[in-house]
Order: C-alpha cells, then sequence, then structure tokens
C-alpha cells in the first residue's frame, strides 16, 4: 500500500490559468469550497502568451462594433465548424466580463478620453482588443490571482494530476502527485473543472512551456469524455525562429495590430499577393491604405498581415520554402518602418510593445526599433478539445466540466486571436458557476482503494523498472515532438498523417518500457515519464483526427485536399476512447444555429 494523503472540496479545479482562476472564483462566489490544483507555480500559465489583448466588442474605438459583429467575425474565422450557442455567448458576455476584470484592478491602456482602449488584431473588423501593452494575459493573471487570493480558494502548488475516478456514470475523485516530493494526493470532490490548457509539447516548434502536455484533454477522454476538433492546431505566423534556444517564443500579433509588416528576403510585402475571396472586400488594397486603417481611419481596409493566422503562416511557409525566406528559415516582421510615418515612433514601440523590445534585445541582440525581426510560425493553441454543453461547460460525463484551451466549439476550425483571453473569462465564470451547481446536488461519492492503487502502480513503474536499462522518456517525447511536427505539422498529406497514427503506436509500446533513475524526489525524469501517456493520447487524436477529414479548413490544411469541401464542413470529428480501449472516431453534424443568427452571419459577410 502506497500512503497518499486526502483533500476534500465541493469544486476541484485543474489548472490556474485565466480560465482555472476565472472557474475557482466564480465557484466559490456561490458559496462552495474550491480546491486549485496547479501544475506549476501559481500564475505561469500559457494566459500570459495571449499578450496583445483580449477581444470583446465594447466599441470603445469603433462605435459600429457590437456583439453581432464579434459573433460573425468568430464563425467565420472558426470557418463554420464552430458551436454557434458558444460563440454567440462569448461575444454577448465578454464585454461584460472584461469590465468586470476592470473593476477588480486589471489596469488598462486608454483611450484619450479615459476608456479601455482597444487595438486591431487579426479577422476582428473593429479595434477590438481591450489590452495592456503587449502584456494583457500577465495582467489578466495577476488580477484574477489578487481577487482569488480573497475567496478563500485553496491552492495546491506544483501538483500534477494524473487519473479521474468515477463513482458509477459521476466524477468524484482525481489522484495527483506533489512535483517536489513526489507525493501521493487525492482530491475528492463533488464537481471537478478540467482548465489545463493546451497540448503545443506535442510539437518540436511551439510557444507553450513545459506544462502543456495535454493533461486534460486525456484525463477526460480516458474517464470516457468525447474531444472533437482534434485536427485543428493553431500555428502562431510569428514565433521566433533565432536563435535556436528561443526558437518558438511568441512574437504578439499586436506588433502587425499596431503597423508592423511582413516582408521576404526580396523586401517585398508578400501578403498583398494572397487574400481569400471571403476576405478580399475587407482588406486593404494598397499599403497605404492598409497604414490608415492601423492608424485608425475608419475609411480603411485592414493590412493583409491582419488576416486570419491560418493563412498568414501558411504564406510565411510558402515564401520559405521558395527560397525568399529570411536566413534561419523565417521572414521578416517589421515595426521600425514606421518612422517614415511617425516622429515619435521609437518611444512609440517601446510604450506599445515593451516586452517585444526586451524580449528581442535581451534574446536576440536585436533592437526592434530600428531593425526587422526574423519570425515563423509556431505551435500556439488547439481549438480542439473537450466536448461540452455550451452553457454549463459540462463534458459528456457528469460531474466533470471543462472550460478554456482544453474545452472545444467556440473556435471552430481558426481561433481569431484574442479571443482566447474572452473565452476563458467568459466559459471558465460559467464553469466555475455550474460546476458548484452540480456540486451542491451531488456529494458523496465512493473511490474504490483497489482502483486509488492500481493508479499509484502505474505511476510508479517507470521507476520500478530502473534496473532494467529500459528507455529515457526523455528520447520518446522529443522523437514524437519532432515526428509530429513533419507529419501532422502546418502542411498535411494522407501518407504521412497514416504514418504518424504507425510512430505514435510504436512510440506507446516503447512508453510502456521506459525506465526513470532516482527516487520520486525532485525527479523530472519521472515526471517526463508520466506525461508521456498524455502526448500520446493527444498524438493520436490529432493524427486520426486530421486524417478523417479529406479538405483544408482553418488549423488543418492539406496539401492533397486543399479546398474546402462542403460536406465536410457540415461535420465535427469526435474521438472517444472505446471499451477495448483504442481510439474511435466519427463524425457528428455541426449544430445548426438558429435563423436570426444566418441573418447576423449574412449582414457581415460584406
Ligand atoms: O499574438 C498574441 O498576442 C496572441 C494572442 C492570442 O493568442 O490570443
Amino acid at each position: 500500500m502506497v500512503e497518499f494523503k486526502t483533500h476534500e472540496h465541493d469544486v476541484l479545479v485543474i489548472g490556474a490559468g485565466g480560465a482555472g482562476l476565472r472557474a475557482a472564483i466564480e465557484a466559490s462566489a456561490q458559496g462552495v469550497t474550491v480546491g486549485l490544483v496547479c501544475k506549476s507555480l501559481l500564475g505561469k500559465a500559457h494566459t500570459v502568451m495571449a499578450e496583445g489583448g483580449m477581444a470583446a466588442s465594447l466599441a470603445n474605438v469603433d462605435s459600429r462594433d457590437n456583439w453581432q459583429v464579434h459573433f460573425a467575425d468568430t464563425m467565420r474565422g472558426g470557418q463554420y465548424v464552430n458551436h454557434w450557442r458558444m460563440a454567440q455567448l462569448h461575444a454577448q458576455e465578454a464585454p461584460v466580463c472584461v469590465n468586470e476584470l476592470e473593476s477588480w484592478g486589471a489596469v488598462f491602456d486608454r483611450t484619450k478620453d479615459g476608456r479601455i482602449l482597444q487595438r486591431n488584431f487579426g479577422g476582428h473588423r473593429y479595434p477590438r482588443l481591450a489590452h495592456v501593452g503587449d502584456r494583457t494575459g500577465l495582467e489578466m493573471i495577476r488580477t484574477l490571482q489578487d481577487h482569488g487570493v480573497h475567496q478563500g480558494i485553496d491552492v495546491h502548488h506544483e501538483c500534477t494530476i494524473i487519473r479521474l475516478f468515477k463513482d458509477g456514470e459521476r466524477t468524484v475523485a482525481a489522484l495527483g502527485y506533489d512535483r517536489e516530493k513526489g507525493r501521493f494526493r487525492l482530491f475528492r470532490a463533488g464537481a471537478i473543472v478540467i482548465a489545463t490548457g493546451g497540448i503545443g509539447r506535442a510539437f518540436q516548434v511551439t510557444s507553450n512551456s513545459w506544462e502543456y502536455t495535454g493533461d486534460g484533454h486525456t484525463l477526460a477522454y480516458d474517464s470516457g469524455a468525447e474531444l472533437i476538433d482534434m485536427e485543428y492546431v493553431q500555428f502562431h505566423p510569428t514565433g521566433m525562429v533565432w536563435p535556436p534556444s528561443v526558437r518558438g517564443i511568441l512574437v504578439t500579433e499586436g506588433v502587425r495590430g499596431e503597423g508592423g509588416v511582413l516582408r521576404n528576403s526580396e523586401g517585398k510585402r508578400f501578403m498583398f499577393d494572397d487574400i481569400p475571396d471571403n476576405y478580399k472586400a475587407q482588406t486593404a488594397s494598397d499599403p497605404e491604405e492598409g497604414w490608415r486603417y492601423t492608424q485608425g481611419d475608419k475609411d480603411a481596409r485592414r493590412p493583409p498581415e491582419l488576416l486570419t493566422r491560418d493563412h498568414v503562416a501558411r504564406c510565411i511557409m510558402n515564401e520559405v520554402k521558395a527560397g525568399r525566406g529570411s536566413p534561419h528559415g523565417g521572414v521578416y516582421l517589421d515595426i521600425a518602418w514606421i518612422k517614415e510615418k511617425l516622429k515619435d515612433a521609437e518611444q512609440r514601440i517601446k510604450k506599445k510593445l515593451p516586452s517585444m523590445y526586451h524580449q528581442f534585445k535581451e534574446l536576440a541582440g536585436i533592437d526592434i526599433t530600428k531593425e526587422a525581426m526574423e519570425v515563423g510560425p509556431t505551435t500556439h493553441y488547439v481549438m480542439g478539445g473537450i466536448r461540452v454543453d455550451p452553457d454549463t461547460q459540462q463534458s459528456s460525463v457528469p460531474g466533470l466540466f471543462a472550460a478554456g484551451e482544453c474545452a472545444a466549439g467556440l473556435h471552430g476550425a481558426n481561433r481569431l486571436g484574442g479571443n482566447s483571453l474572452s473565452d476563458l473569462l467568459v466559459f471558465g465564470k460559467r464553469a466555475g458557476e455550474y460546476a458548484a451547481k452540480f456540486a451542491k446536488e451531488n456529494s458523496g461519492g465512493k473511490v474504490a482503494d483497489a482502483e486509488i492503487q492500481d493508479a499509484i502502480t502505474e505511476a510508479l513503474s517507470s521507476l520500478e523498472r530502473q534496473e532494467t536499462g529500459g528507455e529515457n522518456p526523455y528520447e520518446i517525447q522529443f522523437a514524437l515532438q519532432k515526428d509530429m511536427q513533419a507529419l501532422v505539422g502546418i502542411v498535411r498529406k494522407q501518407d504521412e498523417m497514416d504514418n504518424a497514427i504507425d510512430i505514435v503506436d510504436g512510440y506507446r509500446k516503447r512508453a510502456q518500457k521506459v525506465a526513470v533513475h532516482g527516487s520520486r524526489e525532485y525527479n523530472p525524469g519521472w515526471h517526463t515519464a508520466m506525461d508521456l501517456h498524455n502526448l500520446l493520447t493527444v498524438s493520436e487524436a490529432i493524427a486520426r483526427s486530421a486524417g478523417s477529414r479529406p479538405e483544408s479548413r482553418g488549423g488543418h490544411f492539406r496539401e492533397d485536399f486543399p479546398d474546402k469541401d462542403e460536406k465536410f464542413g457540415k461535420l465535427t470529428t469526435v474521438v472517444n476512447k472505446g471499451s477495448d480501449g483504442s481510439m474511435q472516431l466519427r463524425h457528428d453534424p455541426v449544430a445548426q444555429w438558429p435563423d436570426e443568427l444566418q441573418t447576423i452571419i449574412d449582414e457581415n459577410q460584406k
């Protein structure tokens, strides 16, 4: 019998980024006890990588904005495979949530008349991103933390959850270990909210840090929940490409929102060469018009650098492939050029983009007020995730809720920049509210000791094998990341995705034999061995889902099927764990929206 410590909460929230914190605050406000588990230290979350702002139709900079336009932009960006109800709730509730965050102490940049300032971002018709320089996600986390510490929430730092338990159909507990000493902890709860973020670490080049190994996706999947849309992975167009140690770190879209332009090695603004038909009417036809748009001219149209991320990332790849890239395999992102237009350009760049200025100065020795940056696509976000009820955020497993990046539906095939932060607030709040309600009505589930001990035995198995000469878990992790990048990355082909499924299967067999040296204390090798199951599960889900969709849409682009297919545009890909343990895949119809929302979509096409 291995010992474990037991904690009891009405609601347990797993993950302490924006969605987890917001869910915990809301559950606590409903009068239940709340536990908040973070894999890392509180405050270290991918939320901070949404730098440029949070999208909400406050209409502070352009009074033409409203929830209907935001809804239509989100659906078009997601290429109409979004869940309409989530897109509607998000667009309607985001302004309230942003104002609430301000009332809790978030210090947003201001307009001249003192309102929350909003900036341009790709795919948003009007300046819509409430921001704090280029540190918006950080400010959001700071504010939620400051507010949350007064709500009586119990925080369990540096604790990784490895298994969920059910009593019958209902989720009632979670098992984890603390990363310092390796002691096991059982969390009993009336309801559990998963808010663990994304899967970026399944790929080689990513803006995600070490925590993002698809934990929540896998916990839910193993527990019987469905995952949807896993083929849609967002490659943010601008990550750092040089030096190698910082490859993948995010370069905010805010740079382009403030007038930054993309050029190839010939100095050409290549984004003007390929403008999708459904965005032509809203895209500037020359650089001067694009510049005027970024400076707030309401009659001008947006520059092509502010097209959706999926499109910009592919255009960059095409330049690199055609031999017109920068020396280290990217293209140039230039904000320094605005000196030609503005006398105070240098101060303006430092004021609007302080983190980018420091990031490039410190990490690459580049002064972005004087030189162009080298940038290229980086795995940033997964649109796919746990299928949830749009209003309550409950998964198909009773008592198990999900919010934020690990939940799916809002963003469809491609997320618009800035929609993530408002997503975290809107649906974090909803998940907290409904989880609390569920916990009030359901408590006292049972878990058999044998089940807990089985999970612990499995967790310890890599340490038990240390004398066997078994493989190092890092080798499998690195090889998997390399293969996923090459075979299921920005541009996909059937034979490569089929190959990826076989390769993942091979890694799974090898992962069962990994051996880790040392003890449970301070042992990142052991943590990595446990993360492998999650990485392999989400990788298989991505490869299988992508291979089942013979068309290109949003974050899923296929060289062998470069166009959209109307039939597949009406289908959502679903994976779940079959009774034999294998991954089952099917396509369900996309939920059809009511006529009044179709009218809003049609009116905003122009
Ligand atoms: O580019 C960015 O600042 C990222 C924002 C986002 O992913 O929403």
